[in-house]
């Protein structure tokens, strides 16, 4: 490997307030100056990476710019750890923000950046479940800290039809907890009824309604897409449960009373995926490639080429994705 070593690339271009991706030759040598090169062969799609390919400027500042906010493959040159020759996994970070990311076929990072890839999995099935799969794990996580069990009742899942919450929808089947879909997509009713859902229901159980509490439906949730649902999702849930609570899709706004905090001790937990310290990344995908597998999640995902880019995140922003999206670097 040198570093006028030719690959390709996704990258954005700002061209008159207006962005365009397409694929680029680049060379090793245009990558940042970090310890550890990975030749990826996978990366996941994620709303993020709509976001950053749209000029989310919260997301990335400049351009041109390569997005990916995750990605899996080979180490092919370190400072010795991780090895060359592993499998590793990169998630969060600056990845695909302001570093470029997982749409091409090299990205350089720092060592601290590197989850080892656990035993019998291969970059795919990481990419399979990727930052969204990782998310969904963190906030099942949290549920469990907060002492949720199946017996206390459903726990309903936003965005369900989407990466994080279909990922979360079977995790919790799994475990044995009962799972109320929230899902504005009729059509994938019976997908996540496949994924372990009990019940789906339209987004319109959770409209906005003038009452600062409702009739209590759910013990716990996972929230997916903030604003107005979350708003109502928390005056839903019974006393001493729990929304882990990790994405804006609705909305970044979150209009409430303290009502369901101070009369039905709601808690309402964060969840981030990007900044956490790195044995907390590695602790969930070791459940993940364990305990918490998503055979339904793995055999359902689709695989496309860097050619077929546009079109899925544009899928993303229009709020009509559904299921996990692979980008396969060979295809
Ligand atoms: N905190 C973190 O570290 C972290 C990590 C990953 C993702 N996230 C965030 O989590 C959110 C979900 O990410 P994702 O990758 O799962 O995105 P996604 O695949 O696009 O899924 C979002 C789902 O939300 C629902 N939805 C879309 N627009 C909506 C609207 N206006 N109102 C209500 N529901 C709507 C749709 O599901 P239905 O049609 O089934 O309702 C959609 O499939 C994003 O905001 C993302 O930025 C945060």
């Amino acid at each position: 490997m040198t570093t006028d070593t030719e690959f390709k690339a996704w990258r954005v271009h700002e061209k008159d307030g207006k962005y365009e991706g397409a694929e680029e030759t680049r060379r090793i040598e245009d990558l940042p100056d970090n310890d550890v090169l990975i030749r990826v062969s996978h990366s996941s799609l994620n709303y993020k990476d709509a976001l950053s390919a749209s000029g989310n400027k919260g997301v990335t500042r400049n351009f041109p710019h390569t997005p990916g906010i995750d990605a899996a493959g080979e180490v092919v040159e370190s400072n010795g750890r991780p090895a060359v020759g592993r499998q590793v996994i990169v998630t969060g970070y600056d990845l695909g923000m302001n570093t470029d990311g997982g749409f091409g076929e090299y990205i350089r990072v720092p060592a601290d950046w590197c989850v080892e890839m656990p035993s019998g999995w291969d970059a795919r099935t990481a990419m399979i479940y990727g930052t969204a799969g990782l998310t969904a794990g963190l906030c099942v996580a949290k549920l469990l800290r907060m002492g949720a069990v199946p017996d206390q009742g459903p726990v309903a899942v936003t965005g369900a039809s989407g990466a994080v919450g279909s990922v979360a929808v079977e995790i919790l089947a799994g475990q044995g907890f009962k799972v109320v879909a929230v899902s504005g997509k009729a059509d994938q009713a019976d997908t996540l009824k496949e994924l372990g859902a009990t019940d789906v229901v339209g987004r319109d159980a959770l409209e906005t309604s003038k009452k600062p509490m409702l009739k209590p439906a759910y013990a716990n949730a996972v929230d997916t897409v903030g604003g107005g649902p979350l708003a109502e999702l928390l005056k839903q849930i019974h006393p001493g449960g729990s929304v882990a609570c990790c994405g804006l899709v609705a909305g970044p706004k979150l209009e409430t009373t303290v009502m369901p905090f101070i009369l039905r001790g709601v808690n309402l937990l964060g969840v981030d995926s990007v900044e956490i310290p790195l044995a907390d990344k590695q602790a969930v995908w070791q459940k993940l490639a364990g305990e918490w597998a998503c055979p339904k999640t793995e055999a359902t995902a689709r695989d496309i080429g860097r050619k077929d880019l546009d079109k899925a995140l544009q899928a993303f922003l229009k709020g009509e994705s559904s299921g996990k999206i692979v980008l396969d670097h060979s295809l």
